[in-house]
């Protein structure tokens, strides 16, 4: 039940999978709305909505680094068998590229934040340590990588949501069942 098997996502692992993909999701909508507003004057928005940000961000690595943990401790489900091989290295590939980002952006984020002489904290409770010290090159560097970063992720995710729906409508296979609570239940 909790654990993941050949058939199908334990309860944490799909707990984790949905909690984050909700959270990635609010992270790059408000990474994109905060960005296109204006930087200064009576409208606070920006600055409060980076700081949100910020704190999110921190909690999208902390429950990184938890998934990784539970992913390297588990099995790892079969992808459908009648998949032609180039799909299933494909999926893996866009599986393993969201780990990949899943580190990359809270990090580059946390190492821009640093440049910017900005500390990063955890709900505002325990102020992290900087990664780097101020520095304007690092962080007009880092605010392009994280930006591509954050285009690499919704890139993947629209492959990743288009080809989740078109198993389920079209094929009507297993794939999006094995990542729905029922199937983690009767293993
Ligand atoms: C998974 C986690 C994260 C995702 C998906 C994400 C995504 C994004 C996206 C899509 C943007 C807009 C980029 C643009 O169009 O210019 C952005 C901007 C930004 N992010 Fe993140 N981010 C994450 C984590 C973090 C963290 C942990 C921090 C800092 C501790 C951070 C700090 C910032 C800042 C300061 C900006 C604004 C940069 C600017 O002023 O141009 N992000 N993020
Ligand atoms: C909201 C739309 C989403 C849907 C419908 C969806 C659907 C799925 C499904 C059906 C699987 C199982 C694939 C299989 O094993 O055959 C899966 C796995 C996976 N998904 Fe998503 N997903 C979504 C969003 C995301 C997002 C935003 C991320 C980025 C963090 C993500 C990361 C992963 C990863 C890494 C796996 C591999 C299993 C694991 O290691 O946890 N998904 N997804």
């Amino acid at each position: 039940m909790f654990k993941n098997t050949q058939q199908g996502y334990g309860i944490v692992a799909i707990v984790l999978h949905w909690g984050m993909a909700a959270l990635m999701i609010v992270l790059v909508a408000m990474g994109l709305y905060m960005v296109s507003l204006p930087d200064a004057g009576f409208d606070t928005r920006k600055i409060t909505l980076i700081l949100y940000h910020k704190e999110l961000g921190v909690l999208a690595l902390a429950l990184a680094i938890a998934r990784l943990c539970w992913r390297l401790g588990n099995v790892l489900p079969r992808l459908v068998d009648r998949l032609p091989d180039w799909q299933k290295v494909a999926a893996r590939f866009v599986h393993l590229s969201f780990y990949g980002l899943m580190f990359a952006l809270p990090i580059t984020g946390w190492i821009m934040s640093s440049s910017a002489g900005l500390s990063v904290s955890v709900f505002d409770w325990i102020d992290l340590p900087d990664l780097v010290s101020r520095d304007d090159d690092l962080f007009a560097l880092f605010i392009d990588i994280h930006k591509w970063l954050g285009y690499a992720l919704i890139g993947l995710m629209l492959v990743h949501i288009g080809a989740a729906l078109r198993h389920h409508f079209f094929f009507k296979d297993e794939t999006l069942k094995k990542m729905l609570p029922a199937s983690g239940l009767s293993d």
